[in-house]
């Protein structure tokens, strides 16, 4: 288990959301193996438990908790079975997601709601249920919004999607805003293209390989590109930032082609 002074999160509670599959997994992993006490939450119990095992196996500690974001009832169940299991909460890494790729003409309203209750309305849910337990408890925190490089710029047929996660990026600030004085921040990272499970078969394809030249990086990002920024936001390292918006992209919002 690796330790470093600046980026500590030894000890610290850390609840991960959509950590059943993708990044979510990832960050849960990489939480863990700086000695983070992780509990790993999502709708999928099977696949959140094989991952408690993988993470207790190299010797970690994680706990899985069901939850459902798009659902309030499961929302404040699983912060206080999360709660239970580990001890207060520390880092919320908000990262529970859906995506929809449907022409906007087609997009039904039953589409809309899905993508906006999962990203935004289950985000603020998370964020809101995890800051009332600090505030009782008097303790400071880290709160994590995993946002995206389209809540800044847009694609076709991503439009619930760019639209929730261009909230996120207000909810982010907004809740800084009124949170600092309770001593926790809030901050996002908008990730660019990152190969996961979901995505991989498409960028090997002509249409994908074809995205991979608009980035200036000229690479589409691995889950550990983000751990740099997921670890200076969760730890002390980024004690002075909140409200802030890290995009981890290869530069591709740089680039307006
Ligand atoms: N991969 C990328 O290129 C990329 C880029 C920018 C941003 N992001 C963002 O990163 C996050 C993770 O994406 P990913 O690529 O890792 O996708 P993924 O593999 O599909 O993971 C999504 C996770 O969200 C969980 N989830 C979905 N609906 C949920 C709900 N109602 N309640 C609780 N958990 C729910 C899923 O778990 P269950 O189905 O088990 O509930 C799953 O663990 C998302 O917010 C996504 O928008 C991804």
């Amino acid at each position: 288990m690796s330790s470093d002074p600046l980026f500590d999160v030894r000890g610290k509670v850390a609840l991960v959301t959509g950590a059943s599959s993708g990044l979510g997994e990832h960050f849960a992993r990489v939480l863990a193996a700086r000695g983070a006490v992780v509990v790993a939450a999502a709708r999928r119990m099977e696949r959140l438990q094989a991952l408690v095992g993988a993470i207790r196996s190299d010797g970690g500690t994680a706990h899985a908790v069901q939850l459902d974001v798009a659902d309030p009832a499961s929302v404040d169940a699983a912060t206080a079975s999360a709660a239970g299991l580990a001890g207060p909460i520390d880092i919320l890494v908000n990262n529970a997601g859906v995506a929809d790729t449907k022409a906007s003409i087609e997009l039904t309203e039953a589409d809309w709601r899905r993508v906006l209750d999962t990203n935004l309305d289950g985000a603020w849910r998370m964020a809101q249920a995890v800051a009332k337990s600090m505030i009782a408890a008097k303790r400071p925190g880290s709160i994590v919004n995993i946002a995206s490089i389209l809540g800044l710029r847009q694609a076709t047929h991503l439009l619930a999607y760019a639209a929730a996660k261009a909230a996120l990026v207000q909810v982010t600030k907004a809740l800084a805003l009124e949170w600092a004085r309770h001593g926790i921040r809030v901050n996002a990272i908008a990730p660019g293209y990152i190969v996961t499970d979901m995505n991989r078969e498409f960028f090997a394809s002509e249409p994908g390989q074809a995205m991979v030249k608009r980035v200036p990086q000229r690479r589409i990002g691995e889950p550990r590109d983000l751990e740099g920024a997921l670890l200076l936001l969760a730890s002390d390292a980024g004690a002075y930032m909140t409200g802030s918006v890290v995009v981890v992209d290869g530069g591709h919002v740089v680039n307006s082609l």
